[in-house]
């Protein structure tokens, strides 16, 4: 996403944004097809499968249709910031979906974060945005108008997408057995009619003059396939582990891939990046720190000689 994000406040002929949130669909509708018909013993029997939980169980389907209409929404808020601010002031904006995920995880999951925990959280959107500047030093405007104040506001709305529809796609993934491959048909099946929407209301004109794939190369389409990629990724980490966790993976790697880019590409290191990889590291211990309990004071009832009436045992959780 930030290479594709980078990619677009370049000069030259800039392709449709809203096309490639569309194909990176179409990409991942084909994947998540194949995968799911593969989980099955034959291949009738894999279409079968598809039937029965795309067509049959319509209202299944329909629930997964909320997080895809998140997440187009935030795919094309990501665009507009990207469009709008340079590479700097987007990345580090957007890592706010740290605490966005975190804030949806308590209120529709339930989860229960201690305050050590949000303080690493807290830490962590430091940490990567610090390492996220140290390696943007050049901000690329590009002869492209910007409006600074419509890209911060749509990265701080796409942090919000972020974490409610992250949320919302773990509680469907993990409330039943319905395969992630499955869930990822319904997601793009419902992600599909949403986007080519969005693509005749806002670039109707510049297709029709242009064409659907105007400005696509090699590059672009290398973008498509990453950003399709990364989303069944996403799913399976958002399954297996969750979307907290996730964050704290994605920061990882930012951290990691800078780390290679100094050691073979000939990048300087720099304080801020040091700074923010402690801090990244850190927040990670931090997370995972389970504060010891407080011995709590259980009080036993007197019995029948009256005795124990005063006693106080402590007791450890
Ligand atoms: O920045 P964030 O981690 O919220 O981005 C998640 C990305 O993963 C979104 O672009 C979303 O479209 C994508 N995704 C996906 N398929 C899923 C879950 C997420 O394409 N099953």
């Amino acid at each position: 996403m930030y290479m594709q994000l980078n990619y677009r406040t370049q000069n030259g002929n800039m392709f449709i944004a809203s096309t490639a949130v569309l194909m990176a669909e179409v990409v991942k509708l084909i994947a998540s097809l194949y995968l799911s018909i593969r989980s099955e013993a034959s291949l009738p029997a894999g279409i079968m499968s598809v039937y029965v939980h795309v067509w049959k169980n319509k209202v299944d389907t329909l629930k997964v249709s909320l997080p895809a209409f998140i997440y187009l929404i935030q795919n094309n808020l990501l665009y507009v910031s990207a469009s709008n601010l340079d590479a700097a002031t987007y990345q580090v904006t957007y890592q706010l979906k740290i605490l966005t995920t975190a804030m949806f995880a308590v209120l529709m999951l339930g989860r229960s974060l201690h305050k050590l925990q949000w303080v690493a959280l807290v830490l962590l959107c430091i940490g990567v945005a610090l390492v996220q500047l140290a390696a943007t030093t050049v901000a690329v405007v590009g002869s492209v108008e910007q409006n600074k104040l419509l890209g911060v506001g749509a990265a701080i709305g796409a942090c919000f997408c972020s974490g409610f529809a992250g949320i919302y796609f773990e509680k469907i993934l993990k409330g039943s057995d319905v395969s992630i491959w499955m869930r990822n048909v319904q997601l793009s099946l419902a992600s599909m009619p949403l986007g080519l929407l969005t693509c005749l209301a806002t670039d109707w004109t510049e297709i029709k003059n242009k064409g659907f794939f105007f400005g696509y190369d090699a590059y672009v389409w290398y973008l498509v396939v990453l950003n399709a990629t990364g989303g069944l990724l996403v799913a399976m980490v958002v399954k297996y582990a969750d979307n907290i966790l996730k964050n704290f993976a994605t920061s990882l790697a930012i951290v990691l891939s800078m780390l290679v880019s100094i050691m073979f590409l000939g990048f300087s290191i720099n304080f801020q990046y040091i700074v923010g990889t402690v801090f990244v590291i850190g927040s990670i211990f931090l997370y995972s720190y389970q504060p010891p309990k407080k011995p709590t004071v259980a009080t036993i009832p007197p019995d029948d000689t009256g005795f124990n009436s005063g006693l106080k045992h402590l007791k450890r959780n």
